[in-house]
Order: C-alpha cells, then structure tokens, then sequence
C-alpha cells in the first residue's frame, strides 16, 4: 500500500511539474504581454499561436533586416531564407513555453548563435 501510494504521489509531481511548464514564458514577453495568453493564442489556447499573433509586435522586414547574413551566406538569414523566403511560420523555429531548435537545424549545420 504504501509503495502504492508513493508510485501515484511521484506521477502526480509530474503531471504537476509537466503543466507549470506549459504556461512557462519567455523572460522577454513577460514584461510586454504578462499573464494575457489571448495575447498569442488568438486561435484558443488548445492551437497554436497564428504568425498574426507575433507580427502585432514583430515587423517581418525588420526581422530580416536583423538577422541579415554577409553576400556569400545571405540565403541562410533565417527569416528570409532560400527554401521559404519570408513566409516560414514563426513557430516553426521559435518556441515560447518550450525551447525550439531553428528547423534548419534538421538538415544544415548553419550556426546561429542569437536564436532565442
Ligand atoms: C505584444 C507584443 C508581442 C507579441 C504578441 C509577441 N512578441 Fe516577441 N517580443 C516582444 C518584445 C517587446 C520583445 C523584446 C524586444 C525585442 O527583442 O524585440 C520580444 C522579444 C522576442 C524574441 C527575442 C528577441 C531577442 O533576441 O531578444 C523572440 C524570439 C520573439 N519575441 C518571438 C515572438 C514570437 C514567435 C511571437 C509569436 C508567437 C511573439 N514574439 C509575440 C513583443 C511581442
Ligand atoms: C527558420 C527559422 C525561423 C523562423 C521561421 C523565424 N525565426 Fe526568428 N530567429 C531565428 C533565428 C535562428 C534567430 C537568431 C539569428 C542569429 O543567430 O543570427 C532569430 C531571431 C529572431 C529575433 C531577434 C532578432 C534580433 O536579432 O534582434 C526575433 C524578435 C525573432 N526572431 C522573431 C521571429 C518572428 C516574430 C518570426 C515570425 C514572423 C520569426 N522570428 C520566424 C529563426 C527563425
Ligand atoms: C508570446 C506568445 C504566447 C503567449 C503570451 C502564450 N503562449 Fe501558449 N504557446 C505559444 C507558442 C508559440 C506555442 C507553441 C509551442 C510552444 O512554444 O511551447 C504555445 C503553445 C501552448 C500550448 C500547447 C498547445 C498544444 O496544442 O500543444 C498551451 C496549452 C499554451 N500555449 C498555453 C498558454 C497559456 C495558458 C498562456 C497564458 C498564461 C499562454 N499559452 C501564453 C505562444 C504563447
Ligand atoms: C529537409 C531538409 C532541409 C531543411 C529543413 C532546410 N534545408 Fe536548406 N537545403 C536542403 C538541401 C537538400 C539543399 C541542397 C543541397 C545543398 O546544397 O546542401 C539545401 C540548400 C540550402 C542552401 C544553399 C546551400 C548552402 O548550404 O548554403 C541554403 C542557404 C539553405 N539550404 C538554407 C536553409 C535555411 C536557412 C533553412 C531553414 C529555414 C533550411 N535551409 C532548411 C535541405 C534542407
């Protein structure tokens, strides 16, 4: 009985542990978005954020203009890149709850030492 009940206390620690770090959030949005996830969530809470949730605040040229890489590299500028130009979804490559790899990951080795 006691084994029992210390098997079921450990899943509960984390299912509890696995649900605080669902609504775990960037250090960089708390100050400008807080504890609003319609903010974001703007097709509910049970889908994932629309690109139109981060460019309210996020300006796709700008972002390209910041990340933009010298002549020889410039295709590998991640948010105007040569597979996908400017219309890859934010999300493909930036996570807020969870640390997200840059999906160019999955093929290339391009080092990107800013990501977030
Ligand atoms: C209400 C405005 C707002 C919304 C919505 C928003 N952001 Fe942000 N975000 C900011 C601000 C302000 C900062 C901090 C200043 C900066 O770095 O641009 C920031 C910072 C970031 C950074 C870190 C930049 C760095 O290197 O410091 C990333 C990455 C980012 N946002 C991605 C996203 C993504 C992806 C979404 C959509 C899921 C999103 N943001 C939605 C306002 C917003
Ligand atoms: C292909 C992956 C990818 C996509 C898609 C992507 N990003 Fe990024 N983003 C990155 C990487 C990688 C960096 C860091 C660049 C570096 O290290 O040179 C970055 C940097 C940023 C920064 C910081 C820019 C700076 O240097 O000040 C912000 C803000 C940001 N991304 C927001 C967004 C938003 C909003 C979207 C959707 C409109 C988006 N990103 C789409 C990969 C991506
Ligand atoms: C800055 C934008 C942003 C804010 C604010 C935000 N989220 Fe999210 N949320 C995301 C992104 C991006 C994802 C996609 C996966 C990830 O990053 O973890 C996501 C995914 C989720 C998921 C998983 C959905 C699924 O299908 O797996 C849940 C649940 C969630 N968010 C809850 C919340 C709650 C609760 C809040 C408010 C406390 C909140 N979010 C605020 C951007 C945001
Ligand atoms: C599913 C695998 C895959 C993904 C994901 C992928 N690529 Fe590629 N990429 C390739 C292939 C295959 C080639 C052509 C062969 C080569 O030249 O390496 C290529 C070529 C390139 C090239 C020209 C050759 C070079 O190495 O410079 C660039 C630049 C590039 N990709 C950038 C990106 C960026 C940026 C991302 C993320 C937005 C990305 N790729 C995501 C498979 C991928």
């Amino acid at each position: 009985m006691k084994k029992l009940s210390l098997v079921f206390a450990v899943a509960l620690a984390s299912f509890v542990s696995l649900s605080a770090q669902a609504v775990d959030q960037r250090e960089y949005h708390k100050d400008v978005i807080g504890k609003d996830c319609k903010t974001c969530h703007d097709q509910g809470l049970k889908n994932y954020p629309s690109d139109q949730a981060c460019t309210q605040c996020h300006d796709v040229d700008e972002l390209a203009e910041q990340t933009a890489r010298s002549e020889e590299d410039k295709w590998q500028n991640p948010h105007n890149n040569l597979h996908y130009g400017k219309e890859l979804p934010c999300i493909e490559c930036h996570g807020e709850h969870e640390l997200k790899k840059p999906m160019c990951s999955n093929c290339h080795t391009f080092k990107y030492d800013k990501h977030k």
